[in-house]
């Protein structure tokens, strides 16, 4: 069975099936179109199959130009209808993996698409998940769903792998198909025939021995990054009170060419990943008696962040005589990070409630989010719209959130009365403070 599977990905007769179509999905179904492969979307958001259809994007920086060229190639096709998978002989799920309210996995999602997936499921199938999750979910969640409706046996009948996404959304260096990817199987045969497959499309590819070491690999990355900003964001608040410029003491410090990696301070952390992610490890450590001391630490710094940079406004405006109560701030940035649209779990959102909470009126300008989405944590903002940075000499306080690189800083500095610089996206100024 492997070498048939092998032979269909040699001559591209292979049918590709990515489930979720978002910021993971999509770009890695353009990545099969162009190496040749028929690819089939599959995503219960029916108004992202209309969208393709007429190839329009919406995801910012995947350009409707691309989706255009993939639909002209007649290879590429898009469905809600999960009966379909039953056309593809490789089925890769790229579903959401938040935390629950009890900031604890929430593992509907693949368990869900699992659900759909699992009546169609045939023999010599590959099934290869890319959700980011914890140790042990390909082989004790994912392949006892696929096996339920059919009595077939992963491993036996059909191939299971995990292998992470590493997408960095508009990294300028790197894209889908130059970041290596680690692929482990469930069994040698499901780690050959994932790795062969993958190694179409990605420059290079990492085998390893097991689908929870693949699980693993990728937990670690996040955690280290997690790790790494915590120290960083520390190390801000204690320069701060000694006079030091945390940025430009990273800024030498990475001048060491060996031994050091620099990380770069923040009002919090977000994005879908580095907040949530380390907490899949510690959730499942739980069943080992372990505890993940270091991710619990970090995730206290990092949360505890809004609340220094609203306390350094506080301060700032205070060496003015003013109060933040009924003070007019103007927070620059929702995204979570520079140049993009993604505004999940970004700390803005917690920097906006907290300004608020204290009497502040906010207001918000980014040129990636014309209109705050709509989230189920801040419901209240959703709609509010972004205000001209013109009007930014109008407000008594610029915080700069997020720095995306079309932002005048310049300018800014000249209209503002008082900015605060989460990001050192401004010059030294008299009324530039950090925080
Ligand atoms: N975004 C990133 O930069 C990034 C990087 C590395 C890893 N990841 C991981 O990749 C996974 C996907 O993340 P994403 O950013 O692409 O999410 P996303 O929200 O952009 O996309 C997920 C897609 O899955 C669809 N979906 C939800 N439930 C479904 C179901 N039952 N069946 C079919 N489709 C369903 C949604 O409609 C959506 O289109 C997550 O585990 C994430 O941690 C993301």
């Amino acid at each position: 069975m492997k070498n048939r599977f092998l032979k269909k990905i040699e001559d591209r007769s292979a049918k590709i099936g990515i489930v979720g179509l978002g910021y993971v999905g999509l770009p890695l179904s353009l990545e099969f179109v162009k190496a040749g492969f028929p690819v089939l979307g599959l995503d219960i958001d029916d108004s992202k199959i209309q969208m393709l259809a007429k190839a329009t994007t919406y995801i910012r920086h995947i350009p409707s130009e691309k989706l255009k060229a993939a639909n002209d190639t007649k290879r590429f096709d898009y469905t809600s209808n999960f009966a379909r998978s039953a056309e593809c002989d490789a089925l890769i799920i790229c579903v959401p993996t938040p935390l629950d309210h009890h900031r604890e996995p929430d593992m509907s999602y693949i368990v869900n698409t699992a659900e759909a997936l699992a009546p169609y499921v045939r023999k010599e199938q590959l099934f290869s998940l890319e959700s980011t999750t914890y140790p042990g979910t390909t082989d004790e969640v994912l392949c006892p769903i696929l096996e339920k409706k059919t009595g077939l046996k992963a491993g036996k009948d059909f191939f299971v792998a995990f292998s992470p996404e590493r997408e960095d959304p508009n990294n300028k260096d790197f894209s889908t198909s130059t970041i290596p990817k680690v692929v482990g199987g469930i069994n040698e045969e499901s780690l050959k025939v994932a790795d062969a497959l993958y190694g179409t499309v990605i420059c290079k590819t990492v085998p390893v021995s097991s689908a929870a070491t693949a699980e693993a690999t990728k937990l670690m990355e996040n955690i280290f990054r997690c790790v790494n900003i915590a120290l960083v964001n520390e190390l801000k608040v204690v320069f701060d009170k000694m006079g030091i410029d945390i940025w430009e003491v990273v800024n030498a410090a990475k001048t060491k060419p060996f031994g050091y990696m620099p990380f770069y301070p923040g009002p919090g952390l977000g994005g879908h990943c580095i907040p949530i992610d380390p907490f899949y490890l510690t959730w499942k450590a739980r069943e080992f008696d372990s505890a993940t001391r270091f991710i619990e630490l970090a995730g206290e710094i990092n949360a505890n962040m809004p609340y220094y940079v609203v306390s350094r406004i506080m301060e700032v405006l205070n060496d003015e005589g003013k109060s933040l109560k009924n003070s007019k701030i103007l927070m620059l940035g929702l995204a979570y990070k520079k140049n993009v649209d993604d505004t999940r779990e970004s700390p803005s959102f917690k920097l906006w409630d907290l300004l608020e909470g204290k009497g502040a009126k906010v207001d918000y300008n980014d040129p990636y989010c014309p209109q705050v989405p709509k989230t189920r944590e801040y419901a209240k903002y959703a709609g509010i719209k972004s205000i001209d940075l013109s009007k930014a000499g109008e407000y008594d306080l610029v915080l700069v959130a997020t720095d995306h690189d079309c932002v005048d800083y310049k300018k800014l500095a000249n209209d503002a009365k008082l900015i605060v610089d989460t990001r050192h996206a401004l010059a030294n100024g008299k009324n530039v403070h950090r925080a």
